[in-house]
């Protein structure tokens, strides 16, 4: 029987505008170095990990081999670095890499292909999502998420009545560290009380502007390599969220045990636990005093690596 094919994608790191991003402003997100392997080959019945593709935590697994493949069982392992439920992408990963790993069976890899079969996927099970992840997860490197099409386009995904346009950015090679609070939060909830807060809050709705705002202001700070400004921007945006109802106090006890160390520190991803990134030239102190204030820790480095296949 012919060896298996493998793809390999990476995780993903919110640097700036979760949540504002639902109601159009701008996200920064870059790719980061926790990769997810999927490894694919044609068998007499469809086992992954040796087990039934039925269990819950191959759902996305599952999801993608039903979309996008119709020739048969397959047998499948998925190796992966990327902790689940810290809100580091392990689920856009998992999906990227596994449609990569069917692609590279049939024919060869199609970015632009995969990114929007993977956003469908990620909707399809969770409900409500946007591309960042999976985008992120197919392109590797930095991604911002625009509701207009700018320079440096790498394509656009659209649902229902909602366009996305995704650009790649470059981003410097920065250590970040992830803390990660161990509570979960489901992100739909979350997303749904931030528009009862700017449905019924003028107030609210600026907030959301002014993350925008921050999302840009946090590109050029970044590329500029202007880490004390970078800082300020993610406390600012730490405070935003906070008002906004998408904080913990466990994250709020990690952020500031991190801003000792750092030169700023907010949370990522969806928030109301979840975990929180800082920004620093110190990782290894910044992660102590993490880890003693209670959270798990990882340095992350931006990836510039998306979907490939293995060797
Ligand atoms: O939980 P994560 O890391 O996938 O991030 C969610 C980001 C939100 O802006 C809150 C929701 C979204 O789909 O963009």
């Amino acid at each position: 029987m012919a060896g298996p094919v493998a793809a390999s994608a990476p995780g993903k790191l919110i640097l700036f505008g979760e949540h504002a991003v639902v109601f159009g402003e701008p996200a920064l997100c870059t790719a980061i170095n926790l990769r997810t392997e999927v490894f694919a080959r044609p068998h007499q019945e469809w086992l992954v990990d040796g087990a039934s593709l039925d269990a819950p935590k191959y759902r996305y697994v599952k999801a993608a081999v039903r979309r996008a493949w119709s020739d048969g069982p397959l047998w499948l392992e998925i190796r992966s670095m990327i902790p689940t439920g810290a809100g580091l992408g392990s689920s856009a990963a998992v999906t990227v890499a596994t449609l990569g790993a069917l692609q590279e069976l049939q024919n060869s890899l199609d970015p632009p292909a995969i990114a929007r079969e993977a956003f469908e996927i990620e909707h399809e099970v969770q409900g409500r999502a946007s591309p960042i992840d999976t985008s992120a997860a197919t392109a590797g490197g930095g991604v911002l998420v625009r509701p207009e099409e700018s320079d440096d386009l790498l394509w656009t995904i659209t649902k229902d009545t909602r366009r996305w346009c995704l650009h790649r950015c470059t981003l410097p090679d920065l250590t970040f560290v992830i803390g990660n609070t161990g509570i979960s939060a489901a992100t739909g909830p979350l997303v749904a009380g931030v528009k009862e807060r700017v449905d019924a809050s003028p107030k609210a709705a600026s907030m959301v502007r002014e993350i925008g705002h921050i999302t840009m202001d946090g590109l050029v700070a970044l590329q500029r390599k202007d880490l004390v400004a970078a800082g300020q921007l993610m406390d600012r945006d730490q405070e935003l969220l906070n008002a906004l109802g998408v904080g913990h106090p466990m994250l709020d006890r990690l952020v500031a045990a991190a801003r000792k160390h750092s030169y700023g520190a907010k949370l990522t991803g969806a928030g109301g636990g979840g975990s929180m990134v800082a920004l620093t030239d110190e990782p290894e102190k910044a992660a102590r005093a993490i880890r003693e204030a209670g959270g798990k820790t990882f340095l992350v480095h931006p990836d510039p690596v998306g979907v490939r296949r293995l060797p």
